[in-house]
């Protein structure tokens, strides 16, 4: 296991089916009349979101719940942030009081990352800019893995706002790591150029793609970014790229609909699918807790290890 969680980039296939595996194991506890475990009992996990999140934070803080340890959210907008406190200073001052790890959510791409060089306690990525959002990610292959266990050559279509996604970013990383085959679908404003680079393919016409794809996962459209550089007009967008139920017929019977959330409804999705047979969105949901705990449980318990032989090579002596 890895020190930090900052990346599917950076994370080896071994790693992934270990969170993956670790998250299956995690399951059982909410099956139980407790719904808590203490294997983290008098542990303290900090949650730093610079940015608005619902499904995010609050899966984060029942997981750090279940595992029995404690959640130290700052509220940011009445933190001495206002002041002018750097990031690493703030983090570095929850380091001090001992905190045992710190989940981050920011909008400067690589914030976790800059973390993770200053800090020697695990940092979590909980969505940085508009890099990587690698824990949605993983609960989104959790969710995939759980209706088709191998997704070695099943296609799975990413339609939306690829180049200002972390989801889509995360989720081709660790797609392509477990052998699946990523068409990423939108208008060519919303398409990087070298995303090809990454190993998926490119379509423009989602009518074409759609009957090739085992699951689609649908981009939220960012509605705040409009004014900026987003596409020139919403109907449009929605009557070419939109997951309504007349499109959805064109694809596989049995195909799997996804959405990280939140939805714009009649946006990027009409509730008929978005809440319809094919969808597993609030499946989705509900694993982002047991693939939380099993991130959280990965990290500290490695700590937890690497501090157990420094005492005992350290007593030795
Ligand atoms: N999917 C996701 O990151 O949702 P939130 O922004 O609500 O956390």
């Amino acid at each position: 296991m890895m020190s930090h969680l900052l990346g599917l980039e950076d994370i080896d296939l071994f790693t992934i089916k270990q969170i993956l595996d670790q998250a299956k194991k995690f399951k059982e506890i909410f099956t139980r009349p407790i719904k808590q475990v203490p294997t983290l009992r008098g542990k303290t996990i900090a949650q730093l979101f610079y940015e608005s999140s619902t499904r995010t934070r609050a899966s984060f803080d029942m997981a750090i719940k279940t595992l029995g340890a404690s959640s130290l959210n700052l509220n940011i907008a009445v933190s001495s942030v206002n002041k002018g406190e750097t990031l690493i200073d703030t983090a570095r001052n929850l380091e001090a009081m001992g905190v045992d790890a710190i989940i981050i959510r920011h909008p400067m791409s690589g914030a976790p990352y800059l973390l993770s060089k200053y800090l020697k306690i695990p940092i979590i990525n909980a969505g940085d800019g508009q890099h990587e959002h690698p824990t949605q990610a993983l609960l989104d292959i959790y969710t995939m893995r759980e209706i088709c266990p191998n997704l070695r050559g099943k296609t799975v279509l990413i339609v939306g706002d690829i180049a200002h996604s972390r989801v889509a970013r995360s989720n081709i990383w660790g797609l392509l790591k477990l052998g699946a085959k990523v068409i990423v679908v939108g208008p060519s404003v919303f398409i990087p150029k070298d995303i090809v680079n990454m190993g998926v393919s490119v379509s423009n016409d989602l009518d074409k793609v759609l009957p090739k794809a085992d699951f689609i996962n649908v981009l939220r459209i960012q509605l705040e970014r409009k004014g900026s550089d987003i596409f020139p007009s919403q109907r449009e967008y929605t009557n070419l790229f939109g997951i309504t139920e007349t499109r959805i017929k064109k694809a596989k019977k049995n195909v799997v609909v996804m959405h990280p959330g939140p939805i714009n409804r009649g946006v990027e999705i009409d509730s008929a699918v978005a809440d319809g047979p094919y969808n597993v969105i609030l499946n989705q949901v509900n694993n982002g807790i047991t693939i939380r705990m099993a991130i959280i449980y990965l990290l500290l318990i490695r700590a937890v290890t690497k501090s157990a032989t420094y005492t005992r090579s350290q007593s030795k002596k």
